[in-house]
């Protein structure tokens, strides 16, 4: 898939695995096109290296994300690869002092919405672009058992999950796979002042880049390739550990 270059779409490209994922592509001779918030790092990308396209865009609102899939489907007709990897975390429990009601739409639109909706408008761009193509969804170990925080993530991850099998099921006559990475816990701003035991960005993206070579549809990334045999032997063992996760 990636032996030749390609033009990627990369959400969430400017930061932690999206970073990561950036610069082993961009090193490998890929175009890549980033989306994020943060105009400053955007043009930082977009200073320091060649072959890159940024676009500023929240993710979370239709509008900007229509008007960027325009953009993007006048300007790369050579785009063949789409990276969903932007994502939010919110932490508080539902009774939660700090629990927010609008962070609720917030998060299932970044998590879920967006990459459905980028899927669905770019899709026609994918499919008149000949050669081998790919929708990629960076998913959670949590899709196999939620954790008591974060319900709105977990449950986000999981629709993520259960999008791309449909997806993968309707696009199989075509040339565009659809392929779901599947994380532990990575070292990024997102888990800051979590407990031991995450990777390394760098080590993820070169997990993720390796399972995309070798035309996988699901990237089991570090430790959550134990879960599938894990749910097998005992799904009550996962839910325990998942629970505190
Ligand atoms: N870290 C982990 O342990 C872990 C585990 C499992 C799965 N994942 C998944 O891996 C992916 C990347 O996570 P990460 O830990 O690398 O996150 P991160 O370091 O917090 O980076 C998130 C990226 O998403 C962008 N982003 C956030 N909200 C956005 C919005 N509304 N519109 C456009 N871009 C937005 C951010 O840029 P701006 O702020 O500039 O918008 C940033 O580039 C996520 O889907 C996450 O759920 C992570």
């Amino acid at each position: 898939m990636l032996s030749k270059p390609k033009t990627i779409l990369l959400t969430g490209g400017t930061e932690g695995i999206g970073f990561a994922l950036f610069k082993q592509l961009h090193s490998q001779g890929h175009t890549l096109i980033v989306v994020a918030r943060n105009q400053q790092r955007l043009s930082s990308l977009q200073s320091t290296y060649d072959r890159v396209s940024t676009y500023k865009c929240d993710l979370s609102s239709r509008l900007e994300l229509e008007s960027l899939c325009n953009k993007i489907s006048l300007n790369h007709l050579d785009l063949s690869i789409i990276i969903n990897n932007a994502g939010i975390q919110y932490t508080p429990k539902f009774l939660d002092n700090d629990f927010s009601f609008d962070a609720i739409e917030h998060e299932t639109r970044v998590n879920f919405l967006a990459p459905v909706w980028l899927s669905s408008l770019l899709l026609p761009t994918l499919i008149e672009h000949k050669n081998p193509g790919a929708i990629i969804n960076i998913s959670s170990a949590l899709i196999f058992a939620p954790k008591t925080n974060s319900a709105i993530y977990c449950a986000t991850k999981a629709a993520i999950h259960s999008f791309s099998q449909s997806l993968r099921y309707q696009l199989e006559q075509t040339h565009v796979q659809v392929i779901e990475a599947i994380m532990p816990l990575v070292d990024t701003a997102m888990t800051a002042g979590r407990r031991d035991g995450k990777i390394s960005p760098e080590s993820a993206a070169q997990q993720i880049i390796n399972g995309i070579n070798q035309r996988r549809s699901e990237i089991y990334v570090g430790k959550a390739r134990l879960l599938p045999t894990l749910m097998r032997v005992s799904p009550s063992l996962v839910k325990r550990i998942m629970r505190r996760y």
